[in-house]
């Protein structure tokens, strides 16, 4: 990241030490105290994040309900709360009470809210018409995009190039904060493991070592190397903790699990993105053993600013505080707010509950002051951070907004990440790519045509309108548009009168069937979890009858999640996991369609056999009976009729070349304790036509104290080759990254023997080799 490593000690923020002129004059009552003095000796440090001698002034000066305001977040009520449409509705006031609760210091800031008009009109009352002078903060789920949609976070990762999302979440910050929007709800970075839960779709897979690579990026990409940037927004993690572990796959259920797993597998995403700056964070819905995260003091103070050393403010999600009432958590919202606010939530989303109650708790002596006092700072000191205290407007621009949406090099991001993004799971006979004439295809599914579906769930302020279809990407890239016969075929959970019968007409008349079925676009995401995560069954109707007229079929799936593909759709000639592509999706599937590029992407979550076998993930461990390739044995770990693996695994994906994995060579037979191997593969491309390869290493601590998942990824490495060409990858693998949560909790590598791959996937052989870590 240009220009990042001298603002930034250790992934944290330096506030710049100047103080503004706006800062001075609020900060009246100390202005004699600092104009003299030089300005480092203004600043009160706080860890790495400085705090400006003016947000003690201010909260000197705040009455309790004014600074209660100021941990209270609303949906923006702005366009008649549109800003609800993706969470409950819960009655709010309408905009003008909106504002004048802003003027009275009543409001933090908003989020959700619609664009630079508003954003005006709110901040002119908190920045320039209350008693504090408070400047507002406007936040927003900017998940996979502002107006230019990027593919969804989960397909993102499918690129394993956690630069692209840097570059797309810097890209949707570039769009966001000209409309006004200074801190996005974003990364999401739960780890999901199960693939019936619909939020996996936000988040970086089932891997944590991939899943932190991008919390990293996207929290880089949104926040840039200064937070005043009027280019970059404040980044959210979220949600903190645990969420993708909700037992069954059901969202907001409850997380029953060991200390070990949670250290191992769950937490080190948010590490990540905290480690990489992130200076806000979202509590999670669920509960973890019986404590809700949102009143889980262990969780948000002792863990994460205690261990963790984390210093921005920490949000509710939503109403999360409230919901703890009917958790069986907290008495009444009074207590919820107690609840939450002593446990470490600083701010609390929706619910007013800290508004409502903060200030009689606090007189009452069961909120210290004190506390009280600290959140404000923080959440002050992160307005100072944004810059909106130098200029409540520095983001608020009508013009600028219109000036920075859907550019074409925004677009052409948008479409460069959504090839990267697609997965060729499949393709018998090579039948990809097809050629750009002499053909005549029939495009067949729900998804074949129409502006819908497209930019995907999570989406605020992208529209459907404003994409790509397939059916257009597609008649773009062959010579002939006439060749292309579109037809729906079904709709997407329910049959179309005569639907299939138009479908066979066209197959017929085709040489070629592309079969665009899957999920909509609502069947991820929140509150989406589904217990069959298969293709709808209207739609694999409509295969399974389009597959009997023998023509090759290529499927070209919209998805939100792994799905358990069976039938005609998992034993057609070639299958594409496209998910949601975003804005570019039609033109992005046609590239890789057509072979202007070469497929790359490799799956972040495994794609089971059956929707029984989740949560399925690659590295899962072996358990004392299991079962050896080959038929199913009696009495080994297995369902009745399948074994226990993937469909298709995690890593797993082809591409245009025809790659070999050979020669496993080992800097060493051993690795000492504290010390480092290298290991190393060749990689050639025996193919045609030129490819970029995925090469993946995978260790497996065969016997320890604690048994150790079947494989894990360490490392891995995106190389292009050539028709031809053979390139050696080389991977560094130290003694800490072989490291496991030990019997007595602390973090240990253990003397004895590793089994090593570079492979192509999660559970193919590739090359193997095996070393010993020595004490
Ligand atoms: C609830 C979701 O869980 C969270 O991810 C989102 O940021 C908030 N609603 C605000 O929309």
């Amino acid at each position: 990241m240009a220009g990042a490593a001298g603002a930034r000690v250790k992934g944290k923020f330096m506030l710049d030490t100047r103080i503004s002129r706006r800062a001075a004059l609020i900060g009246a009552g100390t202005v004699a105290a600092w104009l003299g003095s030089p300005a480092r000796a203004l600043l009160k440090a706080v860890g790495k994040v400085q705090v400006p001698a003016f947000v003690d002034s201010l909260i000197g000066r705040m009455t309790l309900e004014e600074k209660a305001g100021q941990l209270q977040l609303m949906a923006a009520a702005w366009g008649g709360g549109t800003a609800l449409s993706l969470n409950p509705a819960s009655a709010g006031p309408n905009f003008h009470q909106q504002v004048e609760e802003a003027r009275r210091g009543m409001l933090t800031g908003v989020f959700n809210g619609n664009g630079a008009t508003m954003a005006r009109i709110m901040q002119t009352a908190a920045a320039k018409e209350s008693r504090m002078k408070i400047p507002m903060i406007f936040a927003a789920d900017i998940i996979h995009g502002h107006r230019t949609i990027f593919p969804v976070p989960l397909a993102e990762v499918a690129s394993f190039e956690p630069d692209l999302a840097r570059r797309t979440a810097q890209a949707a910050a570039f769009e966001a904060s000209g409309a006004g929007i200074d801190w996005t709800f974003s990364p999401m970075v739960d780890v999901a493991r199960d693939q019936r839960w619909g939020r996996g779709v936000e988040g970086g897979g089932e891997d944590p070592y991939l899943g932190s690579l991008f919390a990293a990026a996207r929290v880089e990409g949104f926040q840039g190397a200064d937070l005043k940037s009027p280019e970059h927004l404040l980044a959210c993690i979220k949600h903190f903790a645990a969420y993708g572990a909700a037992e069954s796959g059901l969202d907001y259920n409850v997380v029953d699990i060991s200390d070990r797993r949670l250290r191992e597998v769950y937490l080190p995403t948010y590490k990540a993105g905290f480690e990489a700056g992130a200076l806000s964070a979202m509590a999670s819905f669920n509960e973890i053993n019986g404590v809700p995260s949102t009143g889980n003091h262990w969780l948000m103070t002792d863990l994460l600013r205690g261990q963790w050393g984390f210093e921005g403010f920490v949000v509710s999600d939503y109403t999360g505080d409230e919901e703890m009432i009917a958790a069986g958590f907290a008495q009444d919202g009074r207590d919820a707010a107690k609840l939450a606010f002593l446990a470490g939530v600083d701010m609390s989303m929706q619910s007013g509950l800290y508004r409502q109650f903060l200030p009689s708790l606090v007189r009452s002596g069961e909120v210290p002051q004190a506390k009280l006092d600290e959140s404000v700072r923080r959440v002050l000191t992160l307005k100072a951070m944004l810059g909106l205290f130098d200029d409540p407007f520095r983001r608020i621009d009508v013009q600028r907004e219109t000036a920075r949406s859907m550019l074409p090099q925004t677009r052409a991001l948008a479409r460069e990440a959504g090839r990267k993004a697609i997965c060729m799971l499949k393709n018998e006979g090579g039948l990809l790519p097809l050629p750009r004439s002499g053909r005549k295809i029939a495009l067949i599914g729900p998804f074949a045509s129409g502006q819908h579906d497209l930019v995907g769930p999570w989406v605020v302020y992208g529209d459907d309108a404003k994409a790509v279809d397939l059916a257009t990407g597609v008649r773009a890239a062959v010579a002939d548009p006439d060749s292309v016969l579109v037809v729906q075929g079904s709709d997407i959970e329910k049959r179309l009168a005569g639907g299939v019968e138009q479908a066979l007409a066209a197959a017929l008349q085709a040489d070629v069937v592309v079969l665009a079925i899957g999920e909509s676009a609502n069947m991820s995401g929140e509150a989406q979890s589904r217990t069959e995560i298969v293709v709808p069954a209207p739609q694999q109707e409509l295969a399974e009858a389009v597959a009997a007229t023998g023509k090759p079929i290529v499927i070209v799936l919209k998805h939100g999640r792994a799905l358990a593909l069976e039938g005609a759709v998992a034993n057609a000639h070639a299958i594409l996991a496209t998910w949601f592509l975003g804005t570019e999706t039609g033109n992005a599937i046609a590239d890789v369609l057509f072979g202007a590029y070469s497929p790359s992407g490799r799956l972040p979550a495994s794609f089971p056999l059956r929707s029984g076998q989740e949560p399925y993930y690659y590295a899962h461990k072996a358990t004392g009976r299991p079962n050896p390739p080959g038929p199913l044995q009696p009495y080994k770990a297995h369902f009745r009729g399948i074994p226990n693996a993937a469909l298709f695994p995690f890593g797993h994906g082809l591409t245009y070349g025809r790659i070999e994995y050979s020669g496993l060579a080992q800097s060493a037979p051993t690795l000492p304790m504290n010390g480092a191997i290298e290991i190393a593969a060749t990689i050639t491309n025996r193919g045609t036509r030129a490819a970029e390869e995925v090469a993946q290493l995978y260790i497996h601590d065969r016997v320890a104290r604690i048994t150790q998942p079947v494989r894990e990824l360490k490392a891995f490495r995106k190389v292009a080759l050539a028709p031809g060409q053979s390139t050696v990858v080389r991977f560094t693998l130290r003694s800490t990254d072989l490291r496991f949560i030990g019997p007595d909790g602390r973090w240990i590598a253990e003397p004895g023997t590793f089994d090593v791959w570079i492979a192509p996937s999660a559970e193919s052989d590739g090359v193997h080799g095996t070393f010993d870590l020595t004490a």
